[in-house]
């Protein structure tokens, strides 16, 4: 075979990683289950370059040089493991199935293994970008084996987006699911950017008192400073958009029930398992439940409560400022939380994932590409053992800065009634973590009340349990 790579299931993502590798002078193998999409890409795209339709796995595969790649882009779950059925026994030791979905990463994990044992390397890849990054340059974020990176990194980097100092946004995140785990983290921090960059734009409207158009010209101001990322971008773009039937802005035209394909749910679920406290991440998961839960909010909408009046004209433009300020220190809570993950993972799972790689990676070309992420790859530049982001001096600086009025924000939200749940849980995760003493030693107290469970003391070691039912005294258990 003479093509360097082979890629089943040519939906949008898969066509686009096509056209890109061929764009980049490699030939192709193209491969659908159902012909005509096969047949679509040649006739659409084919002077793009050089591509091989294959009309069966078996002739895909005999396109391939050695070792050969079979890049899988096909619906996460059992479709993915049917096509690894289909094209595990046509592969032999040493080539590659790349998983370029958003899997889960305990399947990934799974297949690497099954397929490693038969001597086929199972690149888990996570990819990041959308239609137009797949087709212009994505964030990749691949897993399995160093060995088979060495075969296939190479031509990764050249498919994937490029930093601003030139570094392509794909590097070895480690073995097994790595990959696929920092993609699942990359979405639940996106899901976090999104949730807050919507209650900034909530509070800029009720309290503030801005039309969308307005609010998006804020965001293009912000999105010059340190807020400099695509969300931002594109979220000016939705505010200034205006609706083509009824002439409103297109914002208050949306049914406002935010859906999921479940990649942010994972990153809570695995944190759940973990033990890492994710709570920035989580309230933007169940923001999104909640809007969609639309008969409990129908039933709970005459329940008491203040409605937002409107600031005075330089009162909500100093409010504004505040606002930037507020979603700055939340953005960057969220982002120390999923980092934290990605290290409780990467020591569950003995990855060894480098914190400033991730962020290196993330740069360009993935959704949460942002300027913010060079220096969060500063931070752990030679650091990859910094405790927490937090714990870097000009982000604690920052987040110092900030704080005034961020709890400024938080609080006139209360006041005003208006929902904002991450800004919210991202000051409270920052308290607890400034706090000297938690109540978490009350809870100790009444877990031992209620069930002995035991408690530690403040000075000294060992295990305790106090008679509570019985004298107060206290016994000590170990
Ligand atoms: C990306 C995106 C993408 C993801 C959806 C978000 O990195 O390119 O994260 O992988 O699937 O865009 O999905 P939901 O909002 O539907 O969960």
């Amino acid at each position: 075979g003479t093509a360097q790579i082979g890629v089943t299931g040519l939906a949008v993502m898969g066509r686009n990683l096509a056209r890109n590798f061929a764009r980049n002078g490699y030939t192709v193998a193209v491969h659908n289950r159902t012909a005509a999409r096969t047949e679509a890409l040649v006739s659409e795209f084919g002077e793009e370059g050089a591509f091989l339709p294959a009309s069966t796995p078996e002739e895909l595969v005999e396109s391939l040089e050695r070792p050969r790649r079979v890049l899988v882009m096909v619906k996460a779950g059992a479709p993915t493991d049917a096509v690894i059925e289909e094209f595990a026994p046509l592969l032999e030791e040493g080539d590659m199935i790349i998983d370029g979905g958003n899997a889960h990463f305990e399947d990934t994990r799974r297949r690497e293994k099954a397929l490693r044992e038969r001597g086929i390397h199972f690149v888990g890849t996570g990819v990041s970008g959308g239609e137009e990054g797949a087709l212009r340059g994505p964030s990749i974020m691949p897993g399995g084996s160093a060995e088979s990176y060495r075969a296939l990194g190479p031509m990764l980097e050249r498919i994937a987006a490029e930093a601003d100092d030139g570094a392509p946004c794909t590097a070895y995140m480690g073995p097994d699911g790595a990959g696929h785990f920092v993609k699942m983290v990359h979405n639940g921090i996106e899901y976090a950017d999104m949730q807050l960059i919507a209650e900034a734009y909530q509070l800029l409207r009720d309290v503030a008192g801005y039309g969308p158009a307005r609010i998006a010209e804020i965001f293009r101001r912000w999105n010059t400073g340190r807020l400099d990322s695509y969300l931002i971008e594109i979220t000016a773009e939705v505010l200034a958009h205006v609706d083509e039937r009824t002439g409103e802005p297109f914002v208050d035209v949306v049914l406002d029930q935010a859906e999921q394909k479940g990649t942010g749910r994972w990153t809570v679920q695995a944190a759940l398992d973990l033990g890492v406290p994710v709570p920035g991440i989580a309230e933007a998961v169940f923001a999104r439940s909640l809007s969609g839960h639309a008969g409990l909010r129908r039933a709970s909408r005459s329940l008491p409560g203040p409605t937002p009046a409107p600031l005075g004209e330089a009162a909500a433009a100093r409010f504004a400022d505040q606002v930037e300020q507020a979603l700055y220190a939340s953005k960057l809570v969220s982002y120390t939380q999923g980092f934290h993950e990605i290290r409780a993972g990467s020591e569950e799972y003995g990855w060894e994932v480098d914190p400033g790689a991730v962020a290196a990676i993330w740069r360009a070309g993935c959704i949460i590409r942002a300027a913010f992420l060079d220096r969060v790859r500063a931070a752990y530049d030679g650091r990859g053992d910094l405790p927490s982001l937090l714990s870097d001096e000009t982000f604690a600086r920052e987040i110092g800065e900030a704080q005034d009025d961020w709890r400024a924000v938080v609080a006139e939200a209360a006041r005003q009634g208006v929902p904002v749940p991450g800004f919210a849980a991202a000051l409270a995760y920052y308290d607890a973590l400034r706090a000297e003493r938690l109540p978490a030693a009350l809870v100790q107290g009444q877990r031992d009340y209620f069930g002995a469970h035991t408690y530690r003391r403040t000075d000294g070691e060992g295990v305790f349990h106090t008679l509570w039912g019985g004298d107060r005294s206290e016994t000590r258990e170990d």
